[in-house]
Parts: structure tokens; sequence; C-alpha cells
């Protein structure tokens, strides 16, 4: 193999630790920085602070590459790349809070020999208002490259190390060359650009899926008036290859940390610019209605809410991820209680956060136990163990008949041969 050459990485997140172990797996030495001193100390030890697939394996496999510290100056010293993979949560007024970005940005040198990679999320417009920054600050020969990451929680290995494409856009000098030349290993499709684009592209292609989602819970919607069954529709749609099958499933809406602050984001960022962009603010209220929906099924099937039991079966915004931001059931379970029911609920692996984030729900050690005595069961997060549940035994520990498929990850016909009233998103 030829001599790979080492990296920095500021941020040990999702985005962060993945980005790492996977250059590690390439042969890069990766000296990961985090503020966090007891994050870089669980680091150090081989704990992995969050739940990814493979995550752990991989960084225990490369345990001698990877480098965890504190002092960015240790990144400075080993790598002439520094990439950024701090979080942008989103603000109040809906644009992101890029003060983990400007931090890292204030704390470089000096320097004809570094760069900053850009991978976290950002507005259209911030390499070059930090390349301004550099400039005033008397840095300007410090390189800067955005290099969007398209990793998808839970399968966020596989997607680095096999990804659709790689996009970099910079200034066309060293520092993007060396960046096109890490991924190179991999054999992407490259989309080489100027760096406003390469921001636009990693915003558009989430807005584009959201949007994709959302229309199609809103056909799902429309086929729970007319009768037809979403699933048999997207089937259809998704066969016409302009279109494709992916991200064609009808549900509870989208959550997570990037669809719902990304599309906010650009709808800011458009609204700031001077744009008021109609789309994005249907697939928006599409989102925050469908997650209510489920709401309005409860009530066809049990009248009053209150007093009622109502088990919600897993919490996360996703399956194979333990990550809680802005899902489904934070929404579901806030609205079930205020209108009376008592919410018990199950996730196999969502149960520490959602502790913090879920107060008066219930959280039971199985799904079993969850739905035990239950007037309606709501299938919020479609984990596998669910879609393998003996919806017979469910039958027998629920009080009530009522199963919401709020994925249509199950099969109506094994339930209702349960015993079960069965309903799902837009299945006539
Ligand atoms: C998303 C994008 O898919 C990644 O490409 C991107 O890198 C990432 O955001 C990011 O910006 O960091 P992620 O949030 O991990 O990845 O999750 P997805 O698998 O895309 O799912 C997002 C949400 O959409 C989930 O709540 C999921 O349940 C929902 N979804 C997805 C549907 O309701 N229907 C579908 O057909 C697909």
């Amino acid at each position: 193999m030829a001599t790979r050459e080492p990296i920095g990485v500021v941020g040990t997140g999702y985005v962060g630790l993945v980005t790492a172990a996977g250059f590690a797996e390439l042969g890069n030495e990766v000296w990961c920085i985090d503020i966090d001193a007891e994050k870089i100390e669980r680091l150090r030890r081989g704990e992995i602070p969050i739940y990814e697939p493979g995550l752990a394996d991989l960084v225990q496999k490369h345990r001698g590459r990877l480098h965890f510290s504190t002092d960015i100056a240790d990144a400075l010293e080993h790598a002439r790349l520094l990439f950024v993979a701090v979080g942008t949560p989103p603000t109040y007024s809906g644009d992101p809070d890029l003060s983990a970005v400007r931090a890292v940005v204030a704390s470089m040198p000096a320097s004809d020999h570094h760069a900053l990679i850009m991978k976290s999320t950002v507005p259209v417009g911030t390499g070059a208002s930090i390349k301004r920054f550099f400039a005033e600050q008397g840095k300007g020969d410090f390189r800067y490259v955005s290099c969007p990451e398209f990793l998808k929680e839970g399968a966020a290995i596989e997607d680095f190390l096999s990804p659709d494409r790689v996009v970099v856009g910079d200034d066309g000098d060293w520092a993007g060359d060396a960046v096109v030349e890490l991924y190179s290993p991999l054999e992407a499709p490259l989309v080489r650009t100027d760096i406003a684009s390469a921001e636009m592209v990693k915003l558009a292609a989430n807005a584009f899926l959201a949007t994709k989602i959302s229309f199609i819970n809103e056909i799902a919607n429309v086929c729970e008036e007319t009768g037809a069954d979403v699933i048999e529709v997207a089937r259809g749609m998704g066969l016409d290859d302009r279109i494709g099958p992916k991200f064609l499933q009808a549900g509870i809406g989208f959550g997570g940390s990037c669809f719902p602050k990304d599309v906010l984001g650009l709808k800011q960022l458009a609204g700031n610019s001077g744009y008021h962009f109609q789309l994005l603010n249907a697939v928006i209220e599409v989102n925050e209605l469908q997650k209510r929906r489920v709401i309005s099924k409860l009530q066809k099937h049990l009248g009053t809410l209150i007093g009622k039991r109502i088990a919600l079966l897993g919490l996360a915004f996703k399956p194979n991820t333990d990550d809680m931001r802005e899902a489904s059931s934070l929404v579901l379970s806030a609205r079930l209680q205020a209108d009376g029911a008592t919410v018990v609920a199950y996730d196999p692996v969502a149960d520490e956060e959602a502790a913090k984030l879920l107060p008066g729900v219930t959280l039971a050690s199985d799904a079993l136990a969850a739905v035990d005595g239950a007037d309606a069961v709501v299938l919020v997060t479609e984990w596998q163990e669910f879609r393998d549940l003996d919806w017979s035994a469910v039958a027998d520990g629920m009080g009530g008949t009522v199963l919401i498929d709020g994925r249509n990850a199950l099969d109506p016909a094994a339930v209702r041969a349960a015993g079960l009233t069965y309903e799902g998103i837009g299945r006539g």
C-alpha cells in the first residue's frame, strides 16, 4: 500500500468517529480531537460513546492508528489536513448554530501547509466567510475545502467505505488535491467543484430526500381517503427509474439529526437571501402533521384517549441507532399524554436516551412487557425484532386489540390472524 498521509479529525460524534475509523481502515494515522475530556478518556479506553453497527469493531481493529486527544495542537503537529466534524445543531431561528465550527476556526494558527476540510453540514457561504476570517487574521494561506458527508446513521461504516459519490469543493489548490487523493482508494464518482456548490449539494440532497418522504406520506393520506394502498402505489412508482424505489416508504414522518435541521436550514438560508422556498414549507408542515395523524387513528378505534394505555414499540428516529433527535416518538408520546393516555414504551437500544427525553413515559424492558395490558400498540420504529414478534403472544398480553403500524413494516395478515385490528399508513 502506498504511504497514506496522516489526518486530523476535530469532533468525535457520529460523523467524526466514522470518518476517523474509516480512514484508519484505509491505512491513515488519525488524530481525533474533542473538547470533551471525558469522551476522549472513554475513547482511549476503547469505549464507543454511540451505538453504530460495526464502529466499535473498526475502532478496536485500528487502535494503533487512532490517537485521541483534547489538544488540537496534536492534530496540527502530525497532520496537514484537519477534518471538521463538530455539531451544527438548529437554533430557535432555524439557522444552524455555528459556534463550534467558529471555535475550531478561531483556534487555527497562521499556516501555509494546513487545511480545514469541512465535514459538518453548514449553510452555503460558510466557507467563504471562514476564508474571509482567515484573511482578516493574517492567516490567508490556511486552505479550506468543503467535503460534505452523506453517511446514514445505522449504515455509516458501509456508507463511508462505499459512498455513492465524494464531493470536494475547493479553490483548486494542493488541499483539494490531497482530499481527492485521500478518498481515491474508494473509487467513488468524484464531484470536484467550487466551495459554495459543494455546500449546496449537501443541503439540496437532504432536502430532496425529505421532500420524497413528505410526498409519499401525502400520497398515503390520499390513499386512505380513496381506498388505494400506498405500498402498491410506491412499488409501481419506484420502478420508473427516474423516480427510483428508495425513500418512498410512507410512515409517521422523518426525524433524526439531519433532515429536520437541514430542511429548515435551507428554508432559512433561502429566506435570509431573499428567496421564499415555498416547497420546503410544505415538506416541513406535512412532516409535523404526519406524526400527529396516529392520534386520530387511535381515537377512531378507541374513542377518547383519557385513561387509555398505549404502548409504543420503538423510540429511536429509525432502527439501528440510539439517536432520539427529532424522533416521531417525542411528539407522539407528548400528544398522547396531553390527551390523557398512559404511555408505555420499549426500544432495543434507545432506552437510556429515552429516559432523559420522555418524562412520564414508562419504559419497559422488552416488547411483551410494553404491550402488557395495552388498549393499543403503535409501531414507531421498525426494528427487526418487532417484525419478528409473536403476534399471538402480543394479542394475549394486550387489554385491547388495536395495532397501528406507523412504518408499514408488518404483515397485516399475520397481525390479523392473531386477532388484532391492523391499521397501517395509507393502506386503503
Ligand atoms: C440522512 C441522509 O440519508 C444521509 O445521506 C445524510 O448524510 C444524513 O441525513 C446527514 O445529513 O447527516 P439519517 O438522518 O441518518 O441520514 O437517516 P435516514 O436513513 O436518511 O432517515 C431519515 C428519516 O427519514 C428517518 O426518520 C426515517 O424513518 C425516515 N424515512 C426514510 C421515511 O420515513 N421514509 C423513507 O422512505 C425513508
